[in-house]
């Protein structure tokens, strides 16, 4: 193996590699990273080696991840397809030790930073699994990693695993890469606590159901009452509101924009005969929309969840999820029954979990509205977080009740 370039990083990013981030962004210094160099070993200000990175520098912003901080690290290098395969063991058998992972077909097998395996995202999809690359840097060593895959599953044919390059760039947002075949499609069902979901794999960016939001799902079943009446906002594929039906919800009203997810939230109605659609609604128009249309109906909701994309637009501006909630909170409390809870989450790294809670609280004390704060939701069971990386805790939920 050729010598790995060693490279002075930015002061902040020394910092942070020492509280335990593993990112460093485009900057001056790791600008200068040579390109073609796979791994690079990173100095400190006064020239120590102190890590050794996986190095990406076509990604927009996360130009090298720190894969080790064990010297030596050319014999880390050296040894680096076996550290692939023992990290994904380790990783593997965490989430067998799981119990509450056996009520469902979806998981995280792999969860990236917090797993030691950066920018990579295993999915377990029933009898399929779905993995997700952050960073090009793994595109040459898909091999190794679907054969790991395949010793633990033996179970798994080619044709089950499929591969995802996903992040930040252009070039990374193509369309899904199928370990065999970029043009193939798969359709194939999955269950999760009891209830059926359409999975598509292969023909959008998403395949149907957030698997990082089932356990936050779960937990719900301490809200949601049987004979209650629910409102699930920015609904994708219902997953929250058919969750609220099997709980016994005597009413559910979902809405999203894209009529092509309306459609698949009707279709996983379908495939669970047992839930009674005459008592769910589906409206297809901005959730704000939906919020003064209700209010004119004058129907009210025991219980609305509200999952916003992190930023929207209209097609002229960009709002981000933290500066709609002031207009959301308060038209959401104009359909919400007293005693009512709404769940209010906010999918992104950008505001940490204080600044999310204060400004929440400072949204309340403008309307002049009461409301106590139930729980705080957050990543579940198998999506692990790292300490000193906030990037990686990035989905925050408030239960809000109305007093
Ligand atoms: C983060 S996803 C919600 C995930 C969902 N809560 C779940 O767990 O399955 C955001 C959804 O909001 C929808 N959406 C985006 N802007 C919207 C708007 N202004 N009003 C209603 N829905 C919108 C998108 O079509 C997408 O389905």
């Amino acid at each position: 193996m050729n010598k790995i370039p060693e490279c002075l990083i930015h002061p902040i990013s020394i910092k942070l590699i020492r509280q335990g981030h593993p990112w460093i962004t485009a900057d001056n210094f790791s600008n200068r990273f040579p390109r073609q160099s796979e791994f690079i070993v990173a100095m400190d200000d006064r020239k120590r080696p102190m890590a050794l990175l996986i190095h990406d520098p076509n990604h927009k912003n996360v130009k090298a991840r720190v894969w080790s901080t064990k010297y030596p690290f050319d014999r880390e290098a050296q040894h680096f397809t076996a550290g692939i395969q023992a990290r994904l063991d380790v990783a593997f058998e965490k989430r067998a030790q799981e119990l509450a992972l056996k009520e469902r077909d979806n998981y995280y097998l792999v969860f990236g930073e917090a797993d030691h395996l950066p920018g990579l995202f295993i999915l377990k999809l029933k009898d399929r699994v779905l993995i997700q690359f952050f960073t090009s840097f793994w595109n040459r060593y898909k091999s190794i990693i679907q054969t790991t895959v395949q010793e633990v599953f033996p179970e798994l044919t080619d044709e089950n695993i499929w591969f995802q390059l996903r992040g930040e760039t252009r070039e990374l947002q193509k369309l899904p890469v199928n370990a065999t075949d970029a043009g193939r499609r798969d359709e194939f069902h999955i269950q999760e606590f009891g209830l059926q979901y359409l999975i598509r794999l292969g023909s959008s960016y998403d395949h149907g159901l957030y698997t990082d939001m089932s356990s936050v799902r779960y937990v719900l079943k301490k809200f949601i009452k049987p004979e209650s009446t629910v409102l699930n906002l920015y609904c994708y594929t219902g997953a929250f509101s058919l969750w609220a039906m099997k709980l016994g919800a005597r009413q559910v009203t979902s809405v999203d924009l894209s009529p092509k997810y309306i459609e698949w939230l009707q279709q996983n109605l379908g495939l669970n005969p047992e839930l009674n659609s005459a008592q769910h609604e589906a409206l297809t128009m901005s959730a704000e929309e939906a919020l003064v249309k209700l209010r004119n109906e004058e129907k009210k909701f025991d219980f609305i969840i509200c999952d916003p994309p992190s930023s929207s637009s209209d097609g002229e501006k960009r709002t981000s999820a933290i500066k709609s909630y002031k207009d959301l909170i308060s038209k959401m409390d104009k359909v919400l029954n007293p005693q009512g809870q709404m769940v209010i989450f906010l999918n992104t790294h950008q505001v940490s979990q204080q600044k999310y809670e204060k400004t929440i609280q400072d949204i309340l004390g403008e309307l002049k509205l009461n409301y106590k704060l139930s729980m705080r939701l957050s990543l579940g069971q198998d999506c692990p977080i790292l300490k000193g990386f906030p990037e990686g805790n990035y989905l925050k939920g408030l239960v809000l009740e109305k007093i």
